[in-house]
């Protein structure tokens, strides 16, 4: 059996989940990454999983100045190689194909996990497609994932954050309100690793790990293919907690200070979810909740003009 992850496991082994670490894959050439069938894709998946704008951004943009791209979605991946756009596809596990895709690579790292690991969870995947030059600011993600880049080349720059000096832990609290831009100053690059991506590269990337990412010369098309261990599912609980209670006036420890108390989170957010999980179905319920239990920055991935 053929991976198409090609690490070393003694890489894994020294650096996971703490650490980033460099490797290769095979499935740059994959039927299901090129733009037609990307097209196909981005047609057939609901409007709130699709986020697009200019890429002709800095690491440090306020997501309130963000240029956007006066195209459809189909026509933004269309004209990719000159509209000068950013656009992620989300969530691409509900199409069968690349459900199929993930879980054969994610079952695949399962295999080589070490005896001791946490389980591989809640898999998902994220597909990036971005003109020339376009920059994903700088930002986190509450998942842990094997990045691979399928076309063109990026800057992958990832940074140290152990101390929460570049990302406090407040801002680590989640919640659908918040937009996924974090501030950012230049000092931060001392402790950057970059890592220069080509078509058949990856890199691990660490749960939270902060991380801004530009393109080189020529259009790029990329994929996190992610998931969740139990112990992440929890701090990602307790953290959406957190930022309700914070909300109310009531700022909290970080996950794993007061263990009784994140106990209690985690089953407050279980009793919620099972409420709201059913109204979330559709597009619209999902639109609707969002705005009436956070607001309308909740939303702000639609664009009224390209809706
Ligand atoms: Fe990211």
């Amino acid at each position: 059996m053929t991976n198409h992850l090609q690490y070393d496991p003694r890489d894994f082994n020294q650096n996971y989940p703490t650490r980033s670490f460099a490797y290769t894959h095979d499935v740059a050439k994959h039927r299901l990454f090129n733009l037609p069938r990307l097209i196909e894709l981005a047609k057939s998946m609901d409007r709130d999983r699709i986020e697009y704008n200019s890429g002709d951004l800095e690491p440090g943009q306020a997501y309130e100045d963000t240029p956007k791209i006066d195209l459809s979605v189909e026509e933004t991946i269309r004209q990719i190689e000159d509209c000068h756009a950013w656009m992620v596809i989300k969530n691409v596990e509900q199409d069968p194909d690349y459900k199929a895709f993930i879980k054969t690579c994610l079952d695949q790292v399962s295999e080589r996990l070490p005896d001791d690991a946490e389980p591989l969870e809640d898999f998902q995947g994220f597909i990036f497609i971005s003109s020339a030059n376009s920059t994903t600011p700088f930002h986190i993600d509450a998942e842990e994932n094997f990045f691979v880049q399928l076309h063109g080349d990026k800057s992958f720059h990832v940074f140290e954050n152990d101390d929460c000096k570049l990302v406090s832990e407040e801002a680590m609290e989640i919640s659908p309100s918040k937009f996924r831009n974090m501030s950012y100053s230049p000092e931060f690059e001392n402790r950057a690793t970059v890592y220069e991506l080509e078509a058949g590269d990856g890199i691990f990337v660490p749960y939270m790990m902060p991380h801004w990412v530009r393109t080189g010369d020529q259009y790029s098309i990329s994929m996190a293919i992610t998931w969740k261990t139990p112990s992440v599912l929890r701090r990602n609980k307790v953290r959406f907690m957190n930022a309700m209670l914070r909300q109310a006036g009531l700022a909290q420890a970080a996950p794993g200070k007061k263990p009784w108390a994140d106990g209690l989170k985690v089953a407050a957010f279980n009793m919620a979810f099972a409420v709201i999980n059913p109204l979330r179905k559709s597009e619209k319920s999902r639109r609707i909740i969002r705005k009436l239990f956070f607001g309308r920055n909740a939303n702000y991935y639609y664009n009224e003009k390209q809706a």
